[in-house]
């Protein structure tokens, strides 16, 4: 049995059903068995690691449990021969997090099918500046630039503060794109201009509380990442054979939509799912993260802080109140 300790943030379940947040020590010994052990370096708070962290079933079934979706770090023992101990690796997704013990721990063992060799052109730490939200972010627009080229006109990004929609404004005005940001914090423009946003607006300026089916078009595309009400406004205001992507649902899950804007714009809604994503894909997008994509402003974009730190982080992001990417670093 291999005793060696690490430190990792443990959630667990009281009997009265309340959920406690607590920096505990752990074994190696205590990691499920995997091929590939890391010893992580940096993590970074995503939405569903607090998710993960207050309870919701959807995302973790059982607690005690280590949260993190996302990790960066050194391998330090594989047993297969194409990653080898030393190598510097990313892993993100698939289930770590979820129901596997995740980067909120100094360790964290894997199978090598969900390891990615760190792409050249990105340290450990920009990596996870990035993590599943910038990753996300790349997604989208690999997917929106697939119809909509940066001259056909500006591109909606929603929730556009929040860690996805931060990565997605950046990498769009590097790439050309005239991006007009909506945010629903009072202090969000010179962050976003910052960014390269052309325009920022409030979320009531993309709130059609009308039920029409049809808006004017405003928009040659969208990145959305709240869903509910303005996502079915940013549809109803695309222009025709506009693209529009859907990754989230911090506002709503609902989407309360007739088929117009499909069959009398021909707009295409995307949905983007980075968990099950392809490894070729997989790989493709983060070479790009890491190359033409690399966004000059990752050191404005995160605020670093020690997994003790982790706690106070969660609730801040489940009331939507960061800006950003939250990075973790497990040595402090
Ligand atoms: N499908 C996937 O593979 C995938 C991967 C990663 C993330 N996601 C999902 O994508 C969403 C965004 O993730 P994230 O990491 O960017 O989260 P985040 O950092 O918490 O950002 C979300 C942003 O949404 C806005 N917002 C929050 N509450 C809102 C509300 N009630 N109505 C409208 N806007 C609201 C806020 O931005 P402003 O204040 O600027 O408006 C907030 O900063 C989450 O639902 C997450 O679970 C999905």
């Amino acid at each position: 049995m291999d005793t060696r300790r690490f430190r990792a943030l443990v959630v667990e379940e009281s009997a009265d059903g309340i959920f406690t947040k607590t920096v505990k020590e752990r074994a190696i010994s205590d990691l499920p068995a995997g091929e590939v052990l890391v010893r992580v370096a940096y993590s970074s708070l995503n939405y569903k690691d607090a998710l993960s962290a207050t309870g919701n079933r959807a995302v973790t079934g059982a607690y005690p449990h280590t949260p993190g979706i996302d990790a960066a770090g050194i391998v330090a023992e594989s047993a297969v021969a194409d990653v080898r101990p030393g190598d510097s690796v990313v892993v993100t997704s698939y289930d770590l997090g979820m129901n596997t013990p995740g980067g909120f721990g100094q360790y964290i063992r894997v199978p090598a099918s969900w390891v990615v060799p760190l792409p050249a052109g990105l340290t450990l730490k920009e990596s996870m500046i990035l993590g599943t939200a910038g990753f996300t972010a790349g997604l989208s627009v690999h997917k929106l630039s697939t119809a909509v080229a940066p001259d056909r006109g500006a591109i909606l990004v929603t929730g556009a503060t929040g860690g996805v929609g931060s990565v997605a404004v950046g990498i769009l005005a590097r790439l050309g794109y005239a991006v007009v940001a909506v945010s629903g914090k009072a202090d969000a423009e010179p962050y976003l201009k910052k960014l390269g946003a052309r325009e920022v607006i409030g979320r009531d300026q993309v709130t059609d509380r009308y039920d029409r089916p049809l808006l004017k078009a405003r928009w040659a595309g969208a990145i959305d990442t709240v869903g509910g009400e303005i996502l079915a406004t940013a549809i109803k205001s695309t222009e025709p054979m506009g693209l529009v992507t859907c990754c989230g649902n911090v506002a709503s899950a609902e989407l309360n939509l007739t088929v117009y804007p499909f069959i009398l714009r021909g707009i295409t809604l995307a949905g983007i799912d980075s968990q099950n994503c392809p490894m070729h894909l997989r790989q493709k997008v983060w070479a790009r993260l890491a190359g033409d994509w690399k966004i000059a402003s990752l050191e404005e974009i995160h605020q670093e802080i020690a997994l003790a730190e982790l706690a106070g982080r969660i609730d801040a992001i489940l009331q939507g109140r960061l800006k950003g990417r939250t990075l973790v670093d497990l040595n402090r």
